[in-house]
């Protein structure tokens, strides 16, 4: 199989290096492109890039030339599509653009995650909303998005409850630093502290999980019928979102019935057995004190930080509590910008 030429735009940030480290040896796509802001373009990739979110910076991108961040700069590189990593307000118009060229666009931005016809796709959660690129209203080109980096841990928590009823869920997060870009938060403001706020990001958690977790029908979605309200606070942790959940359940149930739910959940890209799917989407740890940033984001062989894990699986009356942790960067960003490529590859939306 010919390999697609992909553009990594916002390559030097937390996000864009994932992205450059998990395509660097990708067996559908290859890196051709990556952009900047104006304090890098015109350099190396190398140079460009303290490459200090992933620790790796692979031989085919370091003499690569950073191109500014601009439709018709990217557009004369001949690439087959896009994975964008930049900040929202530069997404916008942009992704825009180059979706009206006809490049399919692979976001993380939020920018345009609360339009209609753009699916907040996680193939394992809602694989049926890939389907509502088909009602966007460009030439060959589309967008598609992937979630908050929170709300990709949490779908995976609620998702296997729903055959037990939700009435209503509360979440309440731990999010790492690099959540927050490479210099999104001072350490002076961090280190040693908690901060209780994260802008837009309850909001973004309780309208994104219902979006998620909704049905698709008649080309919209119809957001889930529960309630889901979030905290959230900054910790000093490098990667990972630990998050506090508290699920109100309709219909009977165990803990073991519960965990029993988390073991055996398994969706479309497991059975397609794609590149970037891991083989079991949610891992239960079963020790009392687990799971733990330090310890947990990547353990298990062949996790590459896809999947989310989940402990201290408790019931207080009609109550389910439990912790989940989420790789913010790796399935709360470019890996899951990448795992919806290769669905849409595999489910022929993308060419
Ligand atoms: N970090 C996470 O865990 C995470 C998770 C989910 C979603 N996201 C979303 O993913 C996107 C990227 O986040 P990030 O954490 O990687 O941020 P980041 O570390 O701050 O990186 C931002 C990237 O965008 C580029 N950029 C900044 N301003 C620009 C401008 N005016 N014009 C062109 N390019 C510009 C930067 O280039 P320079 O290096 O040249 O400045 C860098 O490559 C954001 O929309 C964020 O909300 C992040």
């Amino acid at each position: 199989m010919k390999k697609l030429k992909a553009g990594i735009l916002g390559a030097t940030g937390v996000v864009g290096q994932q992205f450059v480290k998990i395509l660097s040896n990708h067996p559908y796509f290859e890196v051709t492109t990556v952009t900047g802001s104006a304090k890098s373009s015109g350099k190396t990739y190398g140079d460009a890039t303290d490459w200090s979110a992933t620790n790796y910076l692979p031989e085919i991108v370091i003499d690569m030339n950073v191109l500014d961040t601009d439709a018709n700069a990217i557009l004369r590189n001949d690439i087959d599509l896009v994975f964008s990593a930049l900040p929202a307000s530069i997404a916008y118009d942009l992704e825009d653009e180059l979706a009206s060229s006809g490049i399919p666009v692979f976001s993380n931005a939020s920018a345009h995650r609360m339009r209609e016809s753009v699916p907040i796709l996680i193939p394992e959660i809602n694989p049926d909303h890939l389907n509502l690129v088909s009602s966007q209203q460009y030439d060959g080109g589309f967008i598609v998005t992937n979630s908050n980096c929170s709300t990709s841990g949490l779908v995976f928590g609620l998702k296997p409850l729903m055959e037990f009823g939700i009435r209503d869920a509360i979440v309440t997060t731990y999010q790492a630093v690099s959540g927050a870009g490479r210099k999104g938060v001072g350490s002076m403001d961090i280190l040693g502290n908690v901060i209780p706020f994260i802008s837009d990001e309850e909001t973004k958690i309780e309208q994104e999980t219902r979006l998620i977790l909704g049905k698709h029908e008649n080309g919209r979605i119809i957001p889930a019928q529960f309630d889901v309200n979030a905290s959230c606070a900054r910790v000093p942790v490098l990667n990972g979102h630990l998050e506090s959940v508290v699920v109100q359940l309709e219909g009977e149930f165990s803990v073991n019935q519960v965990i029993d739910a988390y073991n055996s959940f398994s969706g479309e890209p497991q059975a397609l057995d794609l590149p970037t799917a891991p083989s079991n989407p949610i891992i239960v740890r079963l020790e009392p004190d687990r799971p733990q940033p330090t310890r947990d984001l990547s353990l298990h062989d062949g996790d590459l930080g896809m999947a989310v894990k989940i402990g201290r699986v408790r019931k207080h009356k009609n109550r389910l509590n439990f912790f989940l942790l989420v790789h913010n960067a790796i399935r709360g960003a470019a890996g899951a910008s990448v795992l919806n490529a290769e669905f849409a590859l595999a489910k022929g939306v993308l060419e």
